[in-house]
């Protein structure tokens, strides 16, 4: 594999990743040996951001070719189970997907299926590589824009909410990549950082990523970005994305939906950055087609993070009796977003636009 950050790599033949539920305060990993051990890892957000969870999920179906010596039907068997890991983000879906029509293939040639397998989870991967530097470079484009217009030594803010970085799809994330890019060819940048609660991947993830690249970034509580867009401080917005749909419409996590229709009463622009793999041709229309996942209340009710005695720990924010909703993505409709962000280009988030420059895509 070609990244230059990993969340995920291959060792002795298996998957070894960066658990994401420690970070930033452990950088620790696990090793998953098995099909299972893959859909675990996805479920318990060991890995997550649609990218990453695509990837685990390819290499699942490899794990899945290895245990089972290359049996196509045991591999279809074991494959469905990681393709139900998690319902929203449709990377995972079309890894698995792309995964089996490869096999089936190779199956007819009498081909060695681990090793197509195999092969196949590692092109995944790359080509993600290659489609984050594109996402980078034509939404730098939109921030260099923005620069110039800036007086001298004023940074573009940019926000973002949840965390789109490498640790959510190799090697530069969606919504990060133009952020890296932008880092990169010096341009002065100041991110917003929403916390995202409830598990807060903006104040343990984008957080940490922005701070080991030195980009300069403050933490926001979430409901902090609309005064901020009213206070002019806010240049663009630029989230990522777990699935979209033929016409626009964006799902991605909770609390993306409120930022859009802040950014729309402020004039604000507001990106979307994704590789193709994230379009779901299938469907149209967001808020009937996409199912959103229901995650447990804990996770809303319970909070956790490092202690004083340095060890992490959580601790509960609601009276003992009561009872929480956790709905972990919402849709944006396509009026509320100004363009997204592609490895092709910057296309209007509308059905004739979409399907012009993504032809290939429509089933
Ligand atoms: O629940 P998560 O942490 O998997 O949700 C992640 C997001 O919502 C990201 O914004 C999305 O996956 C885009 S990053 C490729």
């Amino acid at each position: 594999m070609n990244s230059t950050y990993k969340a995920f790599w291959l060792e002795g033949g298996d998957l070894v990743v960066i658990d994401q539920t420690l970070l930033p305060f452990k950088l620790a990993t696990k090793t998953l040996k098995t099909s299972a051990d893959a859909t675990l890892a996805i479920q318990d957000m060991t890995v997550r951001g649609a990218g990453v969870i695509g990837n685990v999920a390819a290499f699942g179906v490899y794990l899945a070719a290895r245990e089972s010596q290359g049996d196509l039907e045991k591999i279809k068997n074991l494959a469905a189970v990681v393709r139900c890991a998690r319902p929203t983000a449709v990377n995972l879906m079309w890894a698995v997907d792309r995964m089996i029509t490869v096999l089936e293939k190779a199956a007819s040639k009498k081909l060695d299926l681990i090793e197509v397998a195999l092969k196949e989870a590692i092109a995944i991967a790359d080509e993600d590589v290659i489609g984050t530097r594109n996402i980078g470079k034509f939404g730098c484009e939109l921030i260099e824009a923005i620069a110039k217009t800036k007086p001298k030594g004023e940074p573009v803010n940019i926000l973002t909410h949840c965390n789109a970085g490498w640790l959510a799809i190799v090697d530069r994330g969606s919504a990060l990549a133009p952020i890296y890019e932008a880092s990169d060819r010096g341009l002065n940048i100041h991110v917003w950082v929403d916390e995202t609660r409830p598990r807060n991947q903006g104040a343990n993830l984008t957080a940490w990523e922005l701070g080991q690249s030195k980009i300069p970034h403050t933490l926001i509580a979430d409901n902090t970005g609309g005064l901020l867009m009213q206070y002019g401080k806010v240049d663009l917005c630029i989230v990522g994305t777990d699935r979209v749909t033929r016409s626009g419409d964006v799902a991605n996590k909770i609390g993306t939906y409120l930022k859009a229709l802040a950014a729309f009463d402020n004039q604000v622009p507001f990106y979307v950055a994704l590789p193709s793999s994230t379009f779901d041709m299938h469907i149209v229309d967001g808020l009937k087609e996409i199912a959103i996942e229901t995650r447990s209340a804990d996770e809303v009710l319970y909070m956790q993070g490092l202690q004083d005695n340095g060890e992490l720990g959580k601790v509960r924010v609601a009276p003992l009796e009561t009872s929480a909703l956790n709905y972990g993505f919402d849709i944006t409709p396509a009026k509320l977003v100004t363009g997204l962000i592609t490895e092709r280009g910057i296309c209007e988030a509308a059905e004739t636009a979409i399907s012009a420059m993504f032809l290939d895509l429509i089933p």
